[in-house]
């Protein structure tokens, strides 16, 4: 039996204005599975999910989703077919409090109560800090705390597949073991998971699959196991030290 891939991009490019950003990028991302989208700073792993997203529009090459060309689609059009964003800044609304901020997310939600009980209760387990601090703005939560709430804010309703930007960004070690125990169950909840990440250890916990990129392709894909077994090839993908 064969994975079958939810997302694909076959030789994307992105010019952002008179800048070309992305050199024809190839990527693969297996239903149900988690991929990490690793690569030094500047290599173009925030375009590529920009990209997907329809924020910057492919030049040349083809985005798909399930069976779908979502290539020169528009944003609400892309979220709407079930991608949620979870951008690096986090687009959190500081002066509106943690609940706010999760009706915001809920498309049909006009209050709490129409937020799917169920789904909620799952989310809190998941970031018991969203409910600690459901009626405090959310300006006054911790950088980590701000992340929780940025990745629920995403998966307040139902999604196929999430694209996050470098979650574990700033987070304290105790912090980044609770966000891998959340993807984890993510995961095994059937979401399908592209995440960009910088921290190789988190990666490697998390990751089923690894896509590498430098200077605006992907250099490497394959296993998360392989990769993680091979020190030479991250030595030499990723400059880190032996
Ligand atoms: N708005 C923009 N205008 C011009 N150039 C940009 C813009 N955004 C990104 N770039 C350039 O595109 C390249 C890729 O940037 P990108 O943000 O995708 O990298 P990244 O892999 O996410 O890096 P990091 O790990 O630092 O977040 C960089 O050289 C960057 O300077
Ligand atoms: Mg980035």
């Amino acid at each position: 039996m064969t994975t079958q891939n939810l997302l694909t991009l076959e030789g994307v490019h992105t010019h952002i204005g008179a800048y070309h950003i992305l050199h024809g990028v190839d990527l693969a991302v297996p239903k149900g599975q988690l991929t990490m989208l690793l690569g030094r700073n500047g290599a173009g792993k925030t375009t590529t999910l920009r990209t997907i997203m329809g924020l910057w529009h492919a030049s040349q090459g083809r985005v798909r989703f399930g069976d779908k060309d979502i290539t020169a689609m528009h944003t609400p059009q892309i979220a709407e077919l079930g991608i949620a964003y979870v951008p690096e800044n986090m687009g959190i609304f500081s002066d509106l409090t943690v609940k706010e901020n999760m009706l915001l997310a809920a498309r049909g939600a006009k209050n709490a109560a129409q937020i799917d009980d169920t789904r909620l209760k799952w989310i809190f387990r998941l970031f018991p800090a969203v409910e600690k601090f459901w009626n405090h703005p959310a300006g006054k939560l911790s950088g980590g705390q701000k992340q929780m709430l940025a990745v629920s804010r995403a998966i307040v309703e139902p999604r196929e597949l999430l694209l996050i930007d470098e979650p574990s960004k700033g987070l304290a070690p105790v912090m980044i073991n609770n966000m891998i125990d959340a993807f984890g169950e993510l995961k095994r909840s059937g979401v399908t998971i592209l995440l960009v990440e910088q921290n190789i250890n988190f990666a490697q916990r998390l990751g089923d699959n690894v896509a590498v990129m430098d200077n605006g392709r992907v250099v490497h894909s394959g296993s998360m196991a392989a990769f993680s077994a091979d020190a030479q090839l991250q030595q030499s993908l990723l400059g880190l030290a032996l």
